[in-house]
């Protein structure tokens, strides 16, 4: 029994089991007559030119909406000029220290075409790459709109990430421009963004501007030659800046992810068929209408953020809360105060943050009223069925549900959720229950055999669907590899799963070298080869064990090079190397050092057995060791430092 099994053995027995007659219907249609069921939807948004074919699909490319011509700053703006959206607030911004701002779906539009102007006379042009490092305030879905108006295709990059890691997306996309801030707020602090920009900068012979929205308000010095005050580069008054006519699967964004290799690899989305996937899942989902309003506590940083914080309540022209800083910042009921003062109706949050308030007790939610809210959701990792029940007493006071969604950077929105929007209302604690209309899913074993109901596999994806990645950026052989050459013809997300005896779907983990911490994705491969980078390290093998809040946390097997013996001092110095090389959430839980990593006679090192070393399992078969003593050494070093 795998440890995933062994969570859903242990699932209480409640369920909310009720069928639809509308989610059935749609599904089997959008099954049946893929074609036909998507250019209907389609319909709902605004193109410049009529598509000539739906769906091109030449495994493992999908291209939908051939020939068709559109911009995602019209679907998120110019169309709502057209009605009352216009005067409809976009976003409740809400800043770390208490200020705010109130910004209509006009002001947006306003934002975004002055931008966009500004980005032009700076020489960015259609096809041009743009990063943008920004924290969470309104210039970051301004400057992303912006971009896409203009036809420039833009990396953003997650604010908690170093200098170093920004240079590396920078540097793989070719960027001309990042575009960062002064600063952002975190728990009181301010973090220097402008400086880890200059640093990538100089890193990247590619950059040859940076432009810098003034946030914080401290000294920031600037090269008069590369930096440049959005403000300053803003005409003065407003103007109106045409948006491009982009092919459906022009490229849209290229959002950098970790997977079993050393560097992180770039999503590549188009426009077409991302928009209609990230609205459709929206609405099915989360049963969205004018009244809503919706709060997504994630990171733009990360796709959760692009899709469903910025782009498809804009397309669907809801109201959302955007909120930059910590959740316990000041105070733990922090998330509670914003959701009663904006009377969010929809929210939707990771289970590391459900769970970091079920530690702290429910006195934090009773301080506020809480009734506003119709509807909850989850997403990033597994949830615990103890948290999900949790979420569903505390927060939603047994009378609202959740919608667990199943999905990844890749997928470009939700794959597997309930959809009440829909009327698919069935929910079971820790499952994220039926696929989505267009998605056909199964779950196999090792040799892509299908696995009978029960049983724990790797979940596939069968057919394309309209979000699917276009490629990784300039890396085809890698995005060959990465998703289909296991199980030619199906797609393959590296997940577990379990299909139970009523078909609902459990997700249950990664199967492959990625890690979840606190729901952000980064690979073992990542951790070691930046490990290793710092000259005291001989070798490395990254893995993790379960974490009660975080899900999982990272731990660190290193050989250290002959003359730095293993010390207190130096394991904070290697900390202090992962968080400067990558960042924040590299920062592991524990460094074991060791005289040898156990691998296998092919050179290989034996991740199970470090995982079962450092979970406290028993070991298990290690015939295929080279060196046994090596592992025992992993298991005494092990024992010594717990
Ligand atoms: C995990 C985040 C279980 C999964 C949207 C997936 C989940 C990876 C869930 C993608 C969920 C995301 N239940 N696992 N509801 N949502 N995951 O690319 O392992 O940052 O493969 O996208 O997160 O992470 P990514």
């Amino acid at each position: 029994m795998t440890q995933a099994d062994s969570r859903v053995a242990h699932l209480p027995t409640t369920s909310y089991y009720c069928p639809s007659g509308k989610y059935d219907e749609l599904w089997r249609r959008a099954d049946e007559d893929p074609e036909g069921f998507w250019a209907e939807q389609a319909l709902e948004l605004d193109w410049f030119k009529r598509w000539d074919k739906v769906l091109d699909w030449k495994a493992p490319y999908a291209r939908w909406f051939v020939g068709g011509k559109l911009n995602l700053s019209v679907q998120c703006l110019d169309r709502h000029m057209k009605t009352d959206v216009r005067n409809k607030v976009a976003f409740y911004w809400e800043g770390e220290l208490g200020d705010s701002q109130v910004l209509t779906y006009g002001e947006m539009y306003r934002q975004v075409n002055n931008t966009a102007g500004a980005l032009k006379r700076l020489g960015v042009k259609r096809g041009d790459r743009v990063a943008i490092y920004l924290p969470m305030i309104p210039a970051l879905p301004v400057v992303m709109l912006a971009c896409a108006r203009i036809g420039a295709p833009f990396t953003v990059v997650f604010s908690a990430f170093s200098g170093q890691a920004l240079a590396d997306r920078v540097e793989d996309t070719g960027a001309k421009v990042i575009v960062t801030a002064s600063g952002m707020h975190r728990r009181g602090k301010i973090l220097p963004l402008k400086e880890n920009a200059v640093e990538a900068a100089a890193r990247c012979a590619c950059v040859e501007k940076i432009v810098v929205v003034k946030h914080t308000h401290h000294q920031v010095e600037m090269d008069p030659n590369r930096d440049v005050w959005l403000s300053d580069i803003l005409s003065g008054c407003d103007e109106y800046v045409a948006p491009e006519d982009m092919d459906s699967n022009d490229p849209l964004f290229i959002l950098y992810t970790s997977g079993s290799t050393g560097k992180p690899k770039g999503i590549l989305h188009g426009t077409g068929g991302y928009s209609l996937w990230i609205a459709k899942t929206m609405q099915w989902a989360f049963d969205t209408d004018a009244q809503t309003v919706w709060w997504c506590t994630a990171d733009v940083g990360w796709i959760t953020g692009h899709s469903y914080v910025v782009f498809a309540p804009m397309i669907l022209g809801l109201t959302s809360v955007m909120y930059e800083g910590a959740p316990d910042y000041p105070a733990l009921d922090r998330w509670w105060a914003i959701i009663a003062k904006y009377g969010v109706t929809a929210f939707y949050t990771s289970p590391t943050a459900i769970r970091m308030f079920m530690r702290h007790g429910e006195e934090w939610l009773s301080r506020h009223d809480l009734s506003c809210l119709k509807i909850l959701g989850s997403v990033g990792e597994p949830i615990n069925p103890e948290a999900w029940l949790w979420y569903y007493r505390n927060v939603g006071k047994e009378r609202i549900g959740i919608s667990d969604t199943w999905w990844q950077t890749e997928t470009g929105g939700f794959m597997i959720s309930p959809t009440p929007g829909i009327q698919m209302h069935a929910l079971k604690p820790g499952s994220a229950t039926k696929p989505m209309p267009g998605v056909v899913p199964a779950v196999v074993d090792a040799d892509g055999k299908e696995l009978p109901n029960g049983e724990t596999g790797f979940i596939v994806i069968k057919k394309p669907w309209p979000g699917m990645l276009l490629d990784i950026y300039r890396n085809p052989d890698l995005y060959h590899k990465t998703y289909w050459s296991r199980f030619p013809g199906y797609y393959l997300p590296g997940d577990y799963c379990m299909k139970d005896q009523d078909n609902f779907l459990w997700l249950l983990g990664r199967a492959d070298e990625v890690i979840k911490v606190a729901g952000h994705r980064i690979s073992t491969a990542e951790l070691e080869s930046a490990i290793v980078g710092h000259s005291a390290v001989a070798e490395a093998a990254a893995t993790s064990r379960p974490d009660e809040i975080k899900g999982e946390a990272i731990i660190l097997f290193v050989t250290l090079r002959k003359g730095t013996p293993p010390s207190v001092e130096i394991k904070n110095e290697l900390t202090r190397h992962l968080r400067a090389t990558i960042g924040t959430l590299a920062t592991p839980e524990e460094i074991f050092f060791v005289n040898l990593l156990p691998k296998t006679r092919s050179g290989k090192i034996m991740r199970r057995l470090l995982k079962a070393v450092a979970t406290g399992a028993a070991v298990g078969d290690t015939t295929t060791l080279d060196d046994g003593a090596s592992v025992d050494e992993a298991k005494a070093a092990f024992a010594e430092l717990t």
